[in-house]
């Protein structure tokens, strides 16, 4: 049993010019995802999500100014970002990157090496990375290719529910891994998603715009994000009423505040 525990936190983000001010986006973030929870973050464009996926997964852009996170107790923001790998965070990207030069098959391998703290068993792994290919129906080819050099959206996003797969995390932050994925393909990653609920007894942190992936993978908890932090949390109930009336009552009440 797992808790990542996030507890009142502020993040600024450094600006691409260095001498201006950092901005400060996250206002006090509340949140605790434990293991086989599934939380849902929803909330308007440019109101922090990523930012908060970027703060939990450690990029050196994002500047916790105060406030905490803990996994298990263990102070997450003293780790380095493999240290928190290490520990059992995943984050899969809103825009996965591209590593011209080096290979799916590689990349995975050294991740996982680097995770379990051990290189897999050759024999083990080959069988390990078919069978999670085969179930997110990635075609065999993509191993040689040069990690997500020349994928399709739908493509990076079904890759990083391989490393899902493969690296089993205790706790996943997907940040809109649904966002232009085709019907099939949705159904496929979310089948992904929910192997790992199940098998691995993981935590998700499901970061979306739509509805459409929580029928697939059901979350017990919605929270509505605005403005740096979570506005109000409930159950999946939370969702509809959002996808029905947007963020109006949220967003004016964060002004006014
Ligand atoms: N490196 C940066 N430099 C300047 N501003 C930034 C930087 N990173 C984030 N921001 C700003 O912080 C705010 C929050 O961005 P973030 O990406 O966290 O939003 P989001 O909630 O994930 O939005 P979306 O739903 O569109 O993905 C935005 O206004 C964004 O422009
Ligand atoms: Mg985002």
């Amino acid at each position: 049993m797992t808790t990542l525990e996030i507890r009142d936190l502020h993040v600024d983000v450094a600006q691409t010019d260095s001498d201006a001010e950092p901005i400060h986006i996250l206002k006090g973030v509340d949140l605790t995802v434990k293991s086989g929870e599934t939380h849902a973050i929803m909330g308007p464009n440019g109101s922090g999500k990523s930012t908060l996926s970027y703060a939990i997964a450690g990029h050196p852009k994002y500047q916790v100014t105060s406030g905490s996170i803990t996994l298990d107790g263990e102070d997450v923001l003293e780790m380095s970002v493999d240290e928190r790998a290490r520990a059992g965070l995943f984050l899969a990207m809103q825009y996965p990157v591209e590593v011209p030069g080096v290979s799916m098959s590689n990349f995975l391998r050294t991740a996982a090496t680097a995770v379990r703290g051990e290189a897999p068993k050759l024999r083990h792994w080959v069988k390990e990375t078919k069978e999670a290919m085969t179930a997110l129906e990635i075609d065999p080819s993509f191993s040689e290719r040069s990690v997500n050099e020349g994928f399709s959206g739908g493509e990076k996003k079904r890759h990083e529910i391989l490393q899902l797969d493969l690296l089993k995390p205790k706790i996943a932050i997907l940040d809109e891994t649904d966002s232009g994925l085709d019907v099939d393909a949705l159904r496929v990653v979310s089948e992904g998603v929910n192997r790992y609920k199940e098998r691995d007894n993981g935590g998700v942190l499901l970061i979306t715009h739509y509805t459409r992936i929580l029928r697939y993978i059901k979350p017990e908890f919605v929270h509505v994000f605005v403005n740096g932090r979570v506005v109000e949390s409930g159950g999946p109930e939370l969702a509809d009423v959002l996808e029905e009336n947007g963020y109006e009552r949220f967003t004016s009440a964060a002004k006014a505040g």
